[in-house]
């Protein structure tokens, strides 16, 4: 499984990279908002620290002005994978974006006809936004479950990416339902690592340690 972080701070990105377990970065609108910098410069500083895709966001709503689009922000970097939003303007855009050669991937996914038409349109990557389907009631995981078997059983190569994550269990739960890739935010990276049993079973190491070596 992939592990992707899903912010546009430079400082984040640097320091999940520094642990070694960075494959790719994700960025929206809102998280670019959040940043100094032109767009362009920031993703640039971003495909400079991460050795893996960078997806980067199109505002654009009709579909000749996506494709116009998600053709410059392609061109920032090799890196980068234009993220595109599942409407019907969106779909014509994914599927003459992909023909191009540009990877997308298609975002704000709330249902499994969506993540079919993606991948009939040749996207890279699904990205099913589960905590959101969470915070409305439904079970966001099982969208995963689902867009896991309608791509088996027809071979599609696209990418489940599984976004809008919001604790360690979603990770856990997606990586059982098969998704490919788990995008991140920073807080749950650390949530990831932390377990206070660790914590304290390390502590009790130290201080017999030190306590035998006061002895001798
Ligand atoms: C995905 O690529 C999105 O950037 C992100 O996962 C959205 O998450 P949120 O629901 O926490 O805003």
């Amino acid at each position: 499984m992939k592990f992707f972080i899903d912010t546009a701070s430079v400082k984040e990105i640097q320091e999940a990279n520094a642990m070694g377990i960075l494959d790719g970065v994700t960025t929206n609108p809102t998280h670019m908002s959040k940043e100094e910098g032109t767009f362009e410069d920031i993703l640039l500083r971003i495909c400079e620290i991460v050795d893996g895709p960078v997806s980067a966001e199109v505002v654009s709503l009709k579909w000749e002005e996506i494709v116009a689009e998600a053709g410059k922000i392609a061109k920032i970097h090799p890196k980068i994978v234009v993220k595109i939003p599942i409407t019907l303007d969106g779909l014509k855009a994914i599927k003459r974006v992909s023909s191009e050669g540009i990877r997308v991937n298609v975002t704000l996914c709330f249902s499994a006809t969506q993540a079919l038409l993606a991948a009939k349109a040749g996207a890279t990557y699904i990205s099913p936004f589960i905590g959101r389907l969470d915070d409305i009631g439904h079970e966001g995981m099982e969208l995963i479950r689902t867009i896991r078997e309608i791509y088996d059983n027809y071979g599609f190569e696209t990418q489940i990416l599984a976004a809008s994550v919001r604790s360690p269990q979603h990770v856990v739960q997606a990586a059982l339902a098969g998704a490919d890739v788990v995008t991140l935010p920073p807080a749950v990276i650390k949530q990831l690592l932390a377990h206070p049993l660790t914590d304290i079973g390390l502590k009790r190491f130290l201080d017999d340690w030190n306590a035998w070596k006061q002895k001798k």
